[in-house]
């Protein structure tokens, strides 16, 4: 990525450098509010001064089909990569994180757990582990220098974090070697300072160093352009506790009781060969997610080493469950999802939430439906009070059945690649954290 428009993107100087907590809100619409607003965006012509710097498809790009599909800028050679960090307000510094010392991985989390994404009504804050930031920090060949931190010089505190890993996505025919970009994260008494955009420059930056020129994000508000955008849905496990701490609301004509009965699980798992999976199942369910992630636009290109990574089990981080056939011994099925719990704000009697997200599933022999029920049982069962899946890949085809109901929109983005129309949700493979 080159500068090429440094006032726009400049930080501002800032008379209280070491901020406590206090909260303007984020804001997290849903799809129809999304859509509403890229349209009045475009319409009132509203700019992004950095994103229009930024070589990603832009707003007015939508519908040129002159426009080729692919990379929008040309790699350049690593001597001609900026060598220096990008410059940050006086009072202060970069660092590099070292996810691996116990001590800075709860600097990050503490960042995070006061600082990170809110829903729209600021009730509920994701609460990231420091086994669950272990964990998606450390895929396959990381880069530390990658993992980057702003702190205030004279007290040291951490005021913003920004990370990347590496991946390995497949455009299409391409399989493109991508950063995928995750946890910004600006201080709340920083906010509105420019800083984001600095970091996002800085991070780049960092990612071109490793001959890398593409990257894949997610985020909750509107930039130029979503390559898709997508919405979570949510199941209840614990209908109770959901709307006692205001997840959701009891409908007209619902009791307690008929929502509790509603939303009921049997004890058990339905599916013979139901298990969870293990490390000897590394090649097999390789195989099965290969195959079934062909199908999709866009989606991770993942080898043994990956789903060892990303998909073996780890407590209270990831969990995955395969169905070995009875007769043949063969892996036929694999679901999994990771739990990314929240904080419940201002609640006298509850102050976390359990959540578990579903992440990659592929049916081959067992309905995906059945599939999916086996999983809500097994959460139920590890307590988790809600089940939460993106619409992408065949998603769509259990979510109504299985009861879930609509939340927030997450949109998909990718830097410097350009694709030439949309995507359905159901068009893209890829579950970024
Ligand atoms: C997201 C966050 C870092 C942005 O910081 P900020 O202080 O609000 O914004 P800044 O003044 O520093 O920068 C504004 C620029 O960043 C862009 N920006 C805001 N949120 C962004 C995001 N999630 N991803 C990429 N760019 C983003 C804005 O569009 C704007 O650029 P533009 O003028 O081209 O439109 C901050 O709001 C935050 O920490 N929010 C909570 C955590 C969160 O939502 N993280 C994003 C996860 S996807």
């Amino acid at each position: 990525m080159v500068d090429n428009n440094p006032s726009s993107d400049s930080p501002e100087e800032t008379p209280n450098p070491d901020p406590d907590e206090n909260a303007p809100p984020e804001n997290d619409p849903v799809l129809d509010a999304l859509a509403e607003r890229l349209q009045e965006t475009l319409l009132q012509g509203m700019r992004h001064k950095f994103w229009e710097t930024q070589p990603v498809k832009q707003f007015k790009d939508i519908g040129d089909i002159s426009l080729p599909e692919g990379p929008i800028e040309p790699p350049i050679p690593l001597s001609e990569v900026k060598q220096e960090p990008y410059n940050l307000p006086n009072l202060y510094e970069w660092i590099t994180c070292d996810i691996d010392s116990e001590e800075t991985r709860a600097e990050v989390c503490n960042l995070l757990t006061h600082n990170y994404i809110e829903d729209d009504k600021n009730m509920f804050r994701f609460d990231y582990s420091k086994e669950f930031l272990h964990w998606a920090l450390r895929p396959p060949g990381y880069c530390k220098s990658w993992h980057i931190g702003v702190r205030v010089k004279s007290s040291k505190k951490l005021v913003a974090f920004i990370a990347g890993v590496p991946a390995r996505i497949r455009v299409r025919d391409n399989v493109v070697a991508m950063a995928e970009i995750n946890f910004l994260c600006v201080h709340k008494k920083l906010r509105s300072k420019r800083l984001a955009p600095v970091m996002i420059k800085e991070v780049t930056r960092r990612v071109h160093l490793e001959n890398i020129w593409q990257a894949a994000y997610t985020a909750g508000v509107v930039l130029p352009t979503p390559i898709s955008s997508c919405l979570y849905w949510h199941r209840s496990l614990n209908p109770k506790k959901l709307i006692d701490v205001g997840f959701c609301r009891l409908g007209a004509r619902m009791t307690m009781s008929r929502m509790t009965k509603l939303y009921k699980l049997p004890d058990s798992t339905g599916t013979p060969g139901f298990r969870q999976m293990e490390l000897h199942d590394v090649p097999a369910v390789t195989q099965l997610l290969r195959n079934y992630l062909n199908q999709f636009e866009v989606a991770p290109d993942f080898d043994e080493n990956d789903v060892k990574h990303w998909l073996l089990p780890t407590e209270n981080v990831v969990d995955s469950y395969v169905v070995e056939s009875p007769e043949s011994h063969k892996i036929t099925d694999f679901c999994s999802f990771y739990s990314l719990p929240s904080s419940i704000l201002g609640n006298q009697k509850y102050s976390i939430l359990k959540a578990a997200y579903s992440f990659y599933n592929v049916a081959t022999k067992t309905p995906l439906l059945q599939l999916m029920n086996d999983v809500l049982i097994v959460a139920n069962r590890k307590d988790y009070d809600v089940f939460n899946a993106l619409d992408v890949m065949q998603n769509e085809t259990f979510i109504k059945e299985l009861k879930f109901g609509p939340g927030d929109g997450k949109l998909y983005y990718l830097y410097n690649y350009r694709l030439r129309d949309t995507l359905k949700p159901m068009e893209l493979g890829l579950v970024l954290l």
